[in-house]
């Protein structure tokens, strides 16, 4: 069987793992797939920066690689454009696309879902949401037989690292914000993080799934953790809670059965004794209530290289088998559309 040819964009935290993940674990994703997995070429702003991969393989023209013959592109550069550009070029193009960017779905994926359903190419995104934690795939796949009423929990890594420490060491905000961008949890703008933009993305990516409709990240009332200070800390310790940024997904029902969807972030006061209250560093957690399955809880690190990759090597690999043996990702463009309550109102 022919290889699978795989194009990556960007190669910092996430994707340096990445590259290690399919160099190291070779042997075994040619057993998963069925045809050996080949990294063809990783595109980079600063080649010189980048001694940990083979030279031969960085390239600074992510368009030409995007163009070249690859089956596959693993974007892991983050932001709007010129990732956008580089995934609509590959979709339409029928290469199937593996993706970390939660900012260009929340605000583009309509655009990307059409791409890849005219084309037939897969787009795959379990990374954007929750780092390790496979969320996305349950909710668009393993729940798509039942009805999702509510989805909620900690969806930042890097603002559950500051508050934790905030929380149990007294530490200083900036301090622990610094060193979650050391630590490779926060985004290349923290202002991402710490003001809610990032849980807003994935917020609004995760009621998308959960209630197969579009709700756009303008839609998602956002409030982040940079007013929150080291005395509401002490002031919530002091009523035995702890402070918490959460994103909230509610489906809505009006006395007249009319649907809609409230989608809002913002930090919560959270008893000492809840789930959620225990949940530190860039840990996430996030509760699902669906009519038939009852509550679920999803739990693990939401943040980070290693753990970020292992998302994205899953998908890889997903992606990986349909070219190999056929198949298809679930087709997102072909949804309902449910009225999203203004301001995250419920
Ligand atoms: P980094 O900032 O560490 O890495 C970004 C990479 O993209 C760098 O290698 C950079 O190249 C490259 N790059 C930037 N602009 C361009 C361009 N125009 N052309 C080619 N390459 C470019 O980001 P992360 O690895 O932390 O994050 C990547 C994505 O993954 C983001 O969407 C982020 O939201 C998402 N994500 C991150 C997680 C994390 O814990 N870090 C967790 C979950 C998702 P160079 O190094 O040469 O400048
Ligand atoms: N900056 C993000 C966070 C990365 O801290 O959660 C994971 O999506």
């Amino acid at each position: 069987t022919p290889p699978v040819r795989v194009a990556m964009l960007g190669c910092g935290t996430v994707g340096t793992q990445v590259e290690r993940l399919i160099r190291e674990q070779s042997a075994d994703l040619t057993a998963r797939v069925g045809a050996p997995v080949e990294l063809t070429g990783i595109a980079v702003r600063r080649p010189h920066r980048h001694r940990e991969v083979p030279e031969e393989l960085l390239t600074t023209d992510a368009e030409a690689l995007v163009a070249s013959d690859v089956d596959v592109v693993v974007e892991v550069i983050g932001g709007i454009e010129p990732a956008r550009s580089l995934l609509l070029a590959a979709l339409r193009a029928g290469k199937s696309v593996v993706t970390a960017n939660k900012a260009l779905l929340a605000e583009h994926g309509p655009e990307l879902y059409e791409a890849a359903d005219e084309s037939g190419a897969d787009l795959y995104f379990e990374a954007s949401v929750a780092g390790a934690i496979p969320l996305l795939r349950p909710l668009r796949e393993s729940l798509a037989g039942d009805r999702v009423n509510r989805v909620m929990g900690i969806v930042n890594g890097t603002t559950n690292y500051v508050l934790s420490a905030m929380d149990s060491t007294g530490a200083a905000y900036g301090e622990t914000l610094e060193e979650a961008g050391r630590l490779g949890y926060a985004e290349a703008d923290p202002t991402a993080d710490v003001d809610g933009f990032d849980a807003a993305a994935k917020a609004a990516i995760l009621a998308s799934l959960a209630f197969h409709t579009r709700v756009p990240a303008e839609a998602v009332h956002r409030e982040g953790i940079s007013r929150v200070t080291a005395a509401d800390i002490t002031a919530a310790r002091g009523m035995g809670r702890v402070v918490k940024l959460l994103a909230i997904c509610d489906r809505v029902v009006d006395e007249d059965g009319g649907e809609s969807v409230s989608v809002r972030v913002h930090p919560a006061m959270i008893p000492r004794g809840h789930p959620l209250a225990t949940v530190g560093g860039a840990f996430n957690a996030v509760f699902v209530e669906a009519e038939a399955a009852g509550q679920l809880m999803f739990y693990g690190q939401g943040a980070g290289g290693p753990q970020t990759a292992s998302a994205v090597l899953g998908d890889l690999v997903a992606v990986a088998r349909n070219r190999v043996a056929g198949g298809r990702s679930p087709r997102e463009s072909a949804y309902a559309e449910l009225p999203v309550r203004p301001m995250g109102q419920v």
